[in-house]
């Protein structure tokens, strides 16, 4: 385990350039937004196979909905957080992130891939057109003007993240000096993968154990908000 202060210490010793941040839930958890596997996190309460799958909209897409719907609007109130704010802060950093939440945009981060989707996003099951759609929808479930059902715009399980994101992502990665990994079981593909392509320092942020307690080379057991300000400070120092 690494302390913030040697963390510090290491990006002290860099030749600086590139950085990587790559975030799970848990960078969003001290803005109120539950994470998915922690003891309160969402796959805790709801089944994935009932909200989050295709069969499950096709099934049912106004029990899909009314949870997409909840969603949205913890995430409307929600409001960036400490580690969000200093992230956005590098300004030319690349943010990779599974979120749905928008929170890294919403804080200022100029370069965010979203790997997932984002949940004010929706897209016509006919027509495959998307649009931003913020507000609470007055009818569920929701339709496109074309009469066709909307969908959330995100990735749910047993579909593709596409194919030139996941490259976009591997080829930052490989060309960073330093990676941060903020907030994430590392349990979904990809991201337990996208870590070994980083030749650079890879840096965990995470309170709780994880499988990149192995493959990170430090590991920092705080949270993010506590975290992610001093290390960015040093970030910045150092790139100057
Ligand atoms: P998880 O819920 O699997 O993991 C959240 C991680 O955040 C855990 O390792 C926690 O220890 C950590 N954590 C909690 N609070 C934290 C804090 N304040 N600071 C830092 N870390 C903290 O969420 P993800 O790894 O993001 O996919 O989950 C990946 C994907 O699985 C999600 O995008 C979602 C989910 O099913 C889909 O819905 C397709």
């Amino acid at each position: 385990m690494t302390s913030i202060d040697e963390a510090i210490a290491a990006i002290r010793n860099l030749a600086l350039e590139r950085v990587v941040v790559y975030t799970g839930a848990g960078v969003s958890a001290e803005s109120g937004i539950p994470t998915f596997r922690d003891a309160d996190g969402l796959w805790r309460t709801f089944r994935a196979e009932d909200l989050a799958t295709p069969e499950a909209f096709a099934r049912d897409p106004a029990l899909v909905w009314e949870w997409y719907e909840w969603r949205r609007k913890l995430i409307r109130e929600a409001k960036p957080n400490a580690a969000h704010d200093a992230i956005a802060r590098l300004h030319d950093a690349l943010v990779i992130t599974q979120n749905i939440d928008g929170l890294h945009a919403r804080a200022g981060s100029e370069h965010v891939t979203e790997l997932h989707g984002n949940i004010f996003r929706v897209c016509c099951t006919r027509e495959g057109t998307t649009s931003t759609r913020r507000d609470a929808f007055p009818e569920l479930p929701p339709r496109c003007s074309c009469g066709a059902l909307l969908r959330p715009d995100v990735v749910w399980f047993g579909e593709r993240i596409p194919m030139e994101t996941i490259e976009r992502s591997v080829h930052a990665i490989e060309r960073t000096s330093l990676l941060l990994v903020i907030g994430t079981s590392g349990i979904v593909y990809p991201a337990s993968s996208l870590v070994h392509f980083c030749h650079g320092l890879s840096i965990e942020i995470n309170p709780d154990m994880t499988p990149f307690r192995s493959s990170c080379d430090l590991v920092v057991a705080e949270k993010a908000g506590t975290a992610i300000p001093p290390i960015v400070d040093a970030i910045l120092e150092q790139l100057r």
